[in-house]
C-alpha cells in the first residue's frame, strides 16, 4: 500500500473504531499511529482529516442522502464521509482523494465503482453541496432532548461556531511570565491570553520551563473570578489531567484526587513539567475519609462534556449516547460527600463542562434542596474581568456556550459556588 492510501486507510479505522466501539478519539487515534512508522506531516493530516469527518458528520449524512437512494451501511458511510469532508471543507485536491477513497474502498471490500461515481457526483455539483447547512433536528435525538427545555440557548450561533477548530488558549502562573512570552498572543487577562499559531504545543515558547499551561478560556474564569484563596485547606476531587488544579497550586497548596490512573499519570507528568509538587490521592471520590475537612472543595465534576464538542467532536459522531443517568447520580453523590468534606463556611466549587440543564442547574437545584445549610454565593468578579459580569445569572450561576469571545472560539462550562453556613 503506498503512503497516501496508507494514511486514509488508517483514518477509516480510526473512524470506525470511534463509531462501533464508542472509543474516545484520542484512544483510537494513538491505537493506530503509534508505532506505524508515520512521520510527523502524516500524522497532521490524519489527525485533521478525522477531526473534521466528525465535525462535519451531519453534513456528510445530509450530502449523501442527496447521492443515494437506498441506506448506506456504516463502513460506506464512514468512507464517504471522510472523502467528503476532504474535498468539501478542507479543500484537498479532487483527483488524490478520489483515487486514494478508491484503493481504500478496494482494501475493504467496499464496491469501488460505486465510491467514484459517488464522489464524482460529489464533485459535478461542489457549489450546491458547500451550502448545505444542517439544523437542529439533524442533531443527534439525545442532543435535542437534552436542549429542549433550554431558554436563552441560540441554537443558530451554536451550530455557525461548533464545528470550527478551537482556539489555543494559555494560562500563565503568573503575570511576568506572560509579559515575556515570545509567541504573538492575544491577552485575555494579565496572566492568559490566546494564541495563534501551527506549532505543536511542546514546540511553543517555554514549554519546557514550565511557565504555562493549555487551558480553555471558558474553564479558567470561575477560579480566577475568585482570588481569595490564600492559607485555605483546598481538595481537588476530581484533579486530572490538571487545569483547575494548577490555577490554585500558581497561589496555594491543594491535595489533588483522580479516581483514574491513566489520568493520574497524565497530571503527573504535567506537575513536573509546572514545577507543582502537591500530595496526589487515587481515591473513589465517593470513598474520602469524612474525619478530614476542608475550606475549600473543587468538584470539576465528569461530565458529557458536550462544552468541550470542537476539542471532542466524536461526542456528536460516537453510534452510543452519554450515559445521562449515570452521570446525572454520579454528579449528586460526588456533589453530596463533597459537603461531608466541607468545614462551616467552607466553600464549594461545582463545574462541569456542559451546558445541559441535566448536569448543572438540576443537580445544583436539587442539593440545595435537600441540604438547607447550604447557598449560592454569587461570583464577583475582579476588576479585570468586570466586562465578564454578563455571564452570571442572577441566581448565581457561571455559563458560557461553546460559542465566540471577541474573536476566538471558548468552550460552554458551568460554574457555581456553594456555601455551607452552620
Ligand atoms: C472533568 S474531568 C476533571 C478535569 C480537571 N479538573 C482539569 O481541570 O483538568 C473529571 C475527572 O473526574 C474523574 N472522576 C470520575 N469519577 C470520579 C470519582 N468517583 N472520584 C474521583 N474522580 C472521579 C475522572 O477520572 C476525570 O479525570
Amino acid at each position: 500500500m503506498n503512503r497516501s492510501t496508507k494514511t486514509r486507510y488508517v483514518i477509516f479505522q480510526i473512524l470506525v473504531e470511534i463509531f462501533k466501539k464508542n472509543k474516545n478519539f484520542e484512544t483510537a487515534f494513538n491505537k493506530y499511529i503509534i508505532g506505524r512508522g508515520f512521520n510527523q506531516k502524516d500524522i497532521s493530516f490524519i489527525n485533521n482529516v478525522c477531526l473534521n469527518t466528525m465535525r462535519r458528520s451531519m453534513h456528510c449524512k445530509l450530502i449523501l442522502k442527496k447521492f443515494t437512494k437506498s441506506g448506506l451501511n456504516t463502513n460506506q458511510c464512514i468512507l464517504l464521509s471522510s472523502a467528503i469532508v476532504q474535498i468539501v471543507y478542507l479543500k484537498i485536491k479532487p483527483y488524490a482523494v478520489v483515487n486514494e477513497t478508491v484503493n481504500v474502498a478496494k482494501k475493504v471490500k467496499i464496491f469501488p465503482g460505486f465510491v467514484n461515481a459517488l464522489l464524482k457526483n460529489v464533485l459535478n455539483n461542489l457549489n450546491e453541496i458547500s451550502k448545505i447547512e444542517i439544523k437542529l433536528l439533524d442533531f443527534p435525538e439525545w442532543f435535542v432532548k437534552q436542549i429542549k427545555n433550554k431558554k436563552n440557548f441560540e441554537i443558530d450561533k451554536f451550530i455557525k461556531t461548533f464545528c470550527e477548530q478551537p482556539s489555543l488558549h494559555l494560562v500563565f502562573k503568573s503575570e511576568k511570565y506572560l509579559t515575556n512570552f515570545k509567541e504573538p498572543h492575544t491577552k485575555s487577562s494579565k496572566y492568559s491570553a490566546f494564541v495563534e499559531t501551527h506549532k505543536k504545543v511542546s514546540d511553543i515558547d517555554n514549554f519546557e520551563k514550565g511557565e504555562w499551561w493549555v487551558q480553555d478560556f471558558a474553564s479558567m474564569l470561575p477560579l480566577a473570578f475568585n482570588s481569595k484563596t490564600k492559607n485555605l485547606s483546598i481538595l481537588d476531587m476530581c484533579a486530572a489531567p490538571g487545569g483547575k488544579a494548577f490555577q490554585i497550586l500558581s497561589n496555594n497548596k491543594a491535595v489533588l484526587n483522580d479516581i483514574n490512573i491513566k489520568r493520574i499519570s497524565k497530571l503527573k507528568t504535567n506537575l513536573s513539567r509546572l514545577k507543582f509538587k502537591p500530595k496526589i490521592m487515587n481515591l473513589n471520590g465517593l470513598d474520602f475519609d469524612e474525619c478530614h475537612k476542608f475550606d475549600m472543595i473543587i468538584l470539576d465534576a465528569p461530565c458529557s462534556s458536550i462544552g468541550t464538542i470542537r476539542r471532542h467532536p466524536e461526542i456528536f459522531f460516537k453510534s452510543k449516547e452519554p450515559d445521562f443517568g449515570a452521570l446525572n447520580q454520579l454528579q449528586k453523590n460526588l456533589l453530596e460527600k463533597s459537603s461531608k468534606l466541607l468545614k462551616t463556611k467552607g466553600k464549594i466549587v461545582y463545574m462541569v463542562c456542559s451546558f445541559f440543564y441535566s448536569e448543572t442547574i438540576d443537580i445544583v437545584e436539587s442539593f440545595l434542596k435537600k441540604n438547607r445549610n447550604f447557598s449560592i454565593e454569587r461570583y464577583s468578579p475582579n476588576k479585570q474581568f468586570y466586562d465578564l459580569k454578563y455571564l452570571i445569572s442572577k441566581e448565581g450561576y457561571f455559563l458560557t456556550l461553546p460559542t465566540k469571545y471577541k474573536n476566538f472560539n471558548i468552550d460552554g462550562f458551568f460554574a457555581v459556588q456553594l456555601i455551607r453556613n452552620d
